[in-house]
């Protein structure tokens, strides 16, 4: 595990977050900590986690299909953010996930980028589900780049470069992605954690669905699984306005520049990265995932 200590608090990629368990986490979200941590689980919630930009909203709106059974009207009612609340979301002036998701009726659906010993308890209590969606890390650092460039809450990346640097050492929000694809990796048979690959569903994305209904517990007609490949598809989710965030406003979410729905791909960092930087990466990479049998493609 990443050790970090309040020196590196001054590092631009970690302004506006503050240190949780070792973990930088938006301020505003440890301000609502003691809510999040006694967050109340019930047993047939179904939580999608992941590192950011690891295909949370993609996995969202797939399992939110999958519970309105392929009812493309019933899941326009509103958008994603409504339908799976984001657990630990806090910003001035709206309410915060807790609130969203206490006021819901069951079956819940709910986003969390948490690290899996953040988690609040009572989602192993009450053996709630957990789809775990990772992505290989470079894909990942990409898209968070040019997220830090939208989302108001977070700070400006900076240069590509020296962003990059920051992610390798995790000095981001969510801290280190190599600490929590494998926190959750190593702890996957100790919960009802369903681990998938992001690079997976791109390959196969029916495969991956029928993955995720048998993990739920659903049975499900081969046309209605078709029609739900099809709507989750980058193409369909991009033009979708209650998928694709553009419902929020631009002091939150600026997609002026880059779209929420930016590529959508797996091996978009061969665009961004030089062989320096990907000579280091791999190097830095190395170290950290040495001692894990879990393994990332690329490319596909
Ligand atoms: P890119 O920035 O590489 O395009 P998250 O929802 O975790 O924030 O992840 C966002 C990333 O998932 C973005 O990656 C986005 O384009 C991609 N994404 C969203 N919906 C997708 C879909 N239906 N198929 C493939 N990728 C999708």
């Amino acid at each position: 595990m990443s050790h970090f200590n309040k020196d590196i608090m001054d590092i631009p990629t970690l302004k506006a977050t503050v240190l949780l368990h070792g973990i930088p986490i938006s301020a505003e979200s440890a301000e609502n900590w003691e809510r999040v941590t006694d967050f109340q689980a019930r047993p047939d919630d179904v939580i999608i986690a992941t590192y950011p930009k690891a295909g949370t909203t993609w996995a969202s709106e797939i399992v939110d299909t999958i519970y309105c059974e392929g009812n493309l009207e019933k899941c326009r009612r509103d958008t994603i953010y409504n339908r799976v609340p984001f657990l630990e979301f806090k910003i001035p002036d709206m309410p915060t996930g807790v609130e969203i998701l206490e006021g819901k009726p069951s079956p819940r659906l709910v986003k969390t980028h948490l690290p899996i010993q953040l988690m609040p308890e009572s989602f192993w209590d009450k053996k709630s589900k957990v789809i775990y969606i990772a992505r290989n890390a470079k894909d990942v650092a990409v898209s968070y780049y040019f997220f830090h460039k939208i989302v108001k809450a977070l700070p400006d990346p900076g240069p590509w470069d020296s962003f990059l640097d920051n992610y390798m050492k995790g000095y981001v929000c969510y801290g280190s992605w190599h600490d929590h694809v494998k926190g959750w990796w190593e702890k996957r048979y100790d919960h009802n954690i369903l681990y998938l690959f992001y690079e997976d569903m791109k390959e196969n994305p029916k495969r991956e669905i029928r993955k995720m209904l048998h993990f739920l517990e659903i049975d499900m007609s081969e046309d209605i699984v078709e029609k739900i490949v099809h709507h989750t598809s980058f193409e369909e989710m991009k033009n979708n306005d209650m998928a694709n965030y553009k419902t929020l406003p631009k002091d939150i979410l600026d997609q002026t520049t880059t779209n929420f729905m930016r590529k959508g791909i797996a091996g978009d960092w061969k665009n961004h990265f030089t062989v320096a930087q990907n000579e280091t990466f791999d190097e830095d990479y190395k170290r950290q995932m040495s001692d894990i049998d879990l393994h990332f493609r690329t490319e596909i």
